[in-house]
């Protein structure tokens, strides 16, 4: 259990692979629950399914090792994470931002992307665990993330938010650190319900009609109102008059906004 004055172990590098494979790295020689690993820049920064994760100078990159913990609480630690980042973002961004979470682990900013969240099991028995990894986009200029726009959803940054303004990254990492181990610690003492329910409080496409696209639908898109999340983490989708709600595991998610 994270205790309530929980001083992490925070390793700093300038260039590493991935900040989650150095995390893996120093897991696998024993660091203890907590360990943060935080880099100014990424060689092969790793997105989900397997994309590259875009990481110049100016962005913040960091992963938490998080254990022992059962394999359904890994599946709750890209909520937790998202969750943890809009907090961040909210304390460091002016209000009139609209920051929101898209499923399964995006933050938006003004419905363009602004920091991505890539979670993995490590280890066994009593070492089994979560290495929860993100990137957010701070002072990275728009003309750095060019060649990463993913469409529909083109990505922004703090300092192209806030008209070429910077943002000192330790003072990002001080309030992510904050925000992280106060959601663990309250994770741990009530479960993924309260976590959810802040998840889906965020998620500014729930209520609105989307397209899945991806792994679970061989046959094209589906299209329905997404009306929350499952326990395990799922998108709920409303897809008719009578009720009909399916539950989608993975998928790539596309908002009409409506
Ligand atoms: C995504 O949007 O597909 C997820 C991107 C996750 C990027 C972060 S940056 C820190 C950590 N290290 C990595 O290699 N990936 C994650």
């Amino acid at each position: 259990m994270i205790p309530l004055q929980f001083k992490p172990e925070l390793y700093r590098f300038k260039t590493v692979t991935s900040t989650n494979d150095k995390l893996k790295e120093l897991a696998l020689k024993g660091a203890p629950e907590g360990t943060l690993v935080l880099a100014e820049h990424q060689t092969r920064g790793r997105g989900r399914l397997g994309r590259h994760w875009h990481s110049p100078l100016g962005g913040f990159y960091i992963s938490a090792l998080l254990y022992p913990l059962t394999p359904k609480q890994i599946t709750d630690l890209p909520f937790l994470m998202g969750v943890c980042v809009i907090q961040t973002l909210s304390q460091i961004l002016p209000k009139i931002f609209d920051t929101s979470l898209k499923w399964p682990n995006d933050v938006l900013v003004n419905q363009k992307k602004i920091a991505g969240i890539l979670s993995e099991a490590f280890g066994e028995n009593e070492f089994y665990g979560g290495i929860v990894g993100v990137g957010i986009n701070i002072n990275t200029s728009l003309q750095q993330l060019e060649d990463f726009q993913e469409q529909p959803f083109q990505a922004t940054s703090v300092t192209a938010l806030m008209e070429g303004e910077q943002v000192k990254l330790e003072e990002v990492l001080e309030v992510f650190q904050l925000k992280l181990f106060n959601l663990y610690r309250f994770y741990q003492e009530k479960g993924f319900a309260p976590i959810r329910a802040l998840w889906e409080r965020n998620c500014m496409m729930i209520g609105k009609k989307v397209q899945l696209k991806g792994v679970e639908f061989t046959t094209g898109a589906v299209e329905g109102i997404f009306s929350g999340l499952s326990d395990r983490g799922g998108l709920l989708l409303d897809t008719g008059n009578q009720g009909e709600r399916t539950e989608v595991l993975s998928g790539d998610l596309t908002c009409f906004w409506q």
